[in-house]
């Protein structure tokens, strides 16, 4: 359920037409509805009713402080990946109590200010890293809140690139190595175990795998308690999947109840890192077609939205519906939406059913709310696009369009090219 829906005609989100926004802001731009995201991210986290847990957003998928703050609003934490995400997620207000940091790569200077923020937990994905974290937990005189981020060799059933918890991938600790690495973990200074975390991949469309990594993680969780390791928290990641086009991802409320059936006897706080779907489907990119033409072989529909603003289809193949704005554009034809970067990649959609448009009407690239904006880039010197959130019949600008000053911002030319 989303709050993106035609109102005579013209597609609105929430109470806003969104032609009125692309006349005040430019094009393109993405476009967030606070009331999908609030009702996302309640029905997420209401599913797992009063089992202890926190709600932990995947900072990654849609990282604007307006949107973080949001959830902080509701309850929710955050998973980071950054020192840059970290920055983020404190300056959206929310408690570090509610912060999880994962990622194999994390530098020395972004575990100490992780340890000075007092984070709930480090998801530590190797043993050198857990060495580096207790070397800058001593230097700051500080105690580092562990988890180790279990890989256990689960098939997700998603995009290549998305699969993050099989034996070949590069995250985590083989589970078959972790109980040593815990026990090594728990007689070290500065170093306390509390939790184990798994994320096996993102856009998950079945309950199964869920399921069956839960399961091989709690047979590790029964080989750690008979080693005396005793684990207050349980950190079982993202990935629940949403519909683009015709997936029938689970419903949170049946994910929750498959997981809290497994979850039965187990005390632990149990943390989970949502990302796309909650924000995903609360999302729209917003673009203006700039030109159309016919070649020999296939219709283009050439917009200002390109590769660099959303780069999931051409990075993952993935769909996006494109919805015109005004659906006064009944007819379709089957076309490529292009956009402006000089690379044959650069594809909205490929041999789709679109709205038949013309030169200055307005498409909505729908479901881009998750790794959309987050994953943007300067390429070909574009300005990273505004991303504007509705609420109610009010829209508020949370990230204005760059400028060109942004765009060489830091660069400088040497003396000896002047
Ligand atoms: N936790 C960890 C440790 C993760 O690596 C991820 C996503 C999540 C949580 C959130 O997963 P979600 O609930 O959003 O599926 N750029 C790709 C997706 C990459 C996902 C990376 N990790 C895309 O556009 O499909």
């Amino acid at each position: 359920m989303h709050h993106f829906d035609y109102q005579n005609q013209q597609l609105h989100a929430e109470e806003v037409a969104v032609a009125a926004i692309a006349e005040a802001v430019g094009t393109p731009f993405y476009l967030y509805s606070t009331a999908t995201l609030t009702q996302h991210f309640k029905a997420f986290d209401n599913a797992f009713g009063d089992l202890p847990h926190v709600t932990c957003f995947a900072t990654k998928a849609c990282s604007n402080i307006a949107i973080l703050r949001l959830f902080a609003s509701l309850g929710g934490g955050a998973d980071i990946v950054s020192g840059g995400e970290l920055f983020r997620a404190l300056k959206a207000g929310i408690d570090p109590q509610r912060i999880v940091y994962s990622g194999v790569g994390k530098t020395e200077a972004e575990l100490a200010a992780a340890l000075k923020a007092g984070i709930l937990l480090f998801n530590v994905e190797s043993e050198q890293e857990l060495d580096a974290l207790a070397r800058v937990a001593a230097s700051l005189g500080v105690t580092a809140p562990v988890s180790f981020r279990i890989n256990p060799d689960v098939d997700p059933k998603t995009h290549a690139y998305i699969s993050t918890g099989l034996a070949k991938n590069k995250f985590g600790i083989a589970i078959d190595q972790a109980l040593a690495v815990y026990q090594r973990a728990a007689a070290m200074d500065n170093i306390e175990v509390k939790g184990v975390s798994c994320h096996i991949g993102s856009q998950l469309t079945q309950v199964g795998p869920f399921v069956e990594s839960l399961r091989k993680v709690k047979a590790f969780l029964a080989r750690l308690a008979e080693a005396g390791i005793a684990i207050s928290h349980l950190d079982l990641g993202g990935g629940l999947g949403i519909t683009y086009n015709a997936e029938a991802p689970p419903h949170p409320e049946a994910y929750a109840a498959a997981l809290k059936e497994e979850m039965a006897g187990l005390k632990c706080t149990l943390i989970l890192e949502p990302g796309r779907v909650i924000v995903g489907n609360a999302g729209i990119l917003v673009s203006r077609v700039l030109y159309t033409k016919t070649n020999v072989a296939k219709k283009f529909v050439i917009v200002d939205a390109g590769m660099n603003d959303l780069a999931r289809p051409s990075l993952y193949g993935a769909y996006h519906a494109i919805l015109p704005v005004n659906q006064q554009r009944q007819d379709k034809v089957v076309a490529d939406v292009v956009g402006p970067i000089c690379e044959t990649g650069d594809f909205l959609a490929r041999d789709a059913e679109v709205p038949a448009c013309e030169a200055g009407d307005l498409l909505a690239v729908m479901s881009a709310g998750a790794y959309g904006f987050t994953m943007s880039s300067n390429y070909n010197s574009r300005t990273k696009v505004p991303e504007v959130l509705v609420r109610g019949d009010a829209f508020h600008v949370i990230r204005q369009r760059e400028t060109l000053d942004d765009l060489v911002r830091g660069e400088t030319i040497p003396e000896f090219l002047r």
